[in-house]
């Protein structure tokens, strides 16, 4: 049964469900009177405290079942029984962390793990399999807005992981016909949002009262997408998505880091110290997303500004700020 007929109880696979993007999309499915089997293995890549945190408004709920399981080890033909489709989020996120000796957490939970679920998807009857990658598939974009046909050419680790995760989608696609469709999320915030993120970063700080690092002069731009925006996405994805597809997800609104302090600055209702220094190797300069494809195939249309978006981020922030600071890593 499609997602958005009503009364029908459809069973929906939901990896990553602990995470930020995850747990906005299994609450969403949930309202809509789906039902959904969350899977995560808490990584500690970020505090597994934060993700029980996020669990919170799902633990218990009619329709919600939540599976603690790593999907690079665990056998997966059974998560698939019965479900009606499946959404793809689980990942190990982050650019910067991903260079070094870390990157076979990459390799891992990004490629290995994927290539095992589209493994396990061959053979069955989904609607769709929804899978997350990212705009950092593009790199340094060379065209802005970034439409879907540009070069493919990531500059960082965690960019090549994600371009590897298209590619299986493509061939199993394409050999097993898996009814994949990706989503090329960029920069997504708002309540949840990971702690190693920028907005998340600098709100920590600002209430610490510690100076904000702004690489470059904070000119470099970026298409910030809402959470809930991200979210439709997802969702309609299900239903409307055309297989084998791939679609950039932005909120349509580029920003300069500096505006976007001083946006946080007027939220806060305090002044952000800041502190200048080096771009950091793999951030790309600028990124906005052509989003024609969405619109059309998705219907999608993104609806909250940056001013409102960050707007409630912060009254998220100030709300929860003390619950996550004993978590240490909040
Ligand atoms: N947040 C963004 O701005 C953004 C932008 C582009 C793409 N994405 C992609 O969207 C997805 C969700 O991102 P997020 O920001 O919610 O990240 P997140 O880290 O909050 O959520 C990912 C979750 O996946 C889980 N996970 C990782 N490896 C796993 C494994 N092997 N088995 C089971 N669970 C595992 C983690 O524990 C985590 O809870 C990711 O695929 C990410 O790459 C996010």
């Amino acid at each position: 049964m499609p997602v958005g007929e009503p009364g029908a109880m459809p069973t929906y696979l939901l990896t990553g469900v602990a995470g930020f993007l995850g747990s906005h999309l299994a609450e969403r499915l949930l309202a809509a009177g789906h039902r959904v089997r969350g899977v995560d293995c808490l990584r500690d890549y970020y505090s597994p405290a934060l993700k029980r945190l996020n669990l919170e408004g799902l633990e218990g709920r009619p329709g919600f079942q939540n599976l603690e399981l790593d999907l690079a080890t665990a056998e997966l033909e059974p998560l698939l029984e019965g479900c009606a489709g499946v959404f793809h989020l689980a990942a190990q996120a982050g650019v910067r962390s991903s260079w070094g000796q870390e990157f076979h957490c990459y390799t891992r939970d990004n490629v290995l793990a994927t290539q095992r679920l589209f493994e396990a998807c061959r053979g069955r009857r989904l609607e769709k399999v929804v899978y997350a990658s990212s705009s950092s598939v593009y790199g340094d974009a060379t065209t802005l807005p970034t439409s879907e046909e540009s070069e493919l050419r990531p500059i960082s680790p965690y960019g090549v992981s994600k371009l590897a995760v298209e590619h299986l989608a493509r061939v199993y696609h394409d050999s097993f016909g898996v009814p994949t469709v990706g989503l090329r999320y960029f920069t997504v915030y708002g309540p949840r949002q990971r702690p190693d993120m920028a907005f998340h970063r600098f709100l920590r700080r600002a209430l610490q009262d510690q100076p904000i690092p702004v690489y470059g002069q904070g000119q470099q731009t970026r298409d910030f997408t809402y959470v809930e925006d991200a979210v439709e996405a997802t969702f309609s994805a299900m239903v409307r998505g055309r297989e084998g597809r791939v679609y950039n997800i932005g909120g349509g609104e580029r920003t300069t880091l500096a505006r976007t302090l001083e946006l946080l600055e007027e939220h806060l209702g305090r002044p952000i110290r800041r502190e200048y220094q080096e771009t950091q190797t793999g951030d790309v300069g600028h990124t906005s997303a052509r989003t024609t494809l969405a619109r059309e195939d998705l219907d999608y249309a993104p609806r909250v500004g940056m001013s409102e978006g960050l707007g409630r981020m912060v009254a998220w922030f100030t709300r929860t700020w003390q619950a996550r600071a004993e978590m240490r890593q909040g």
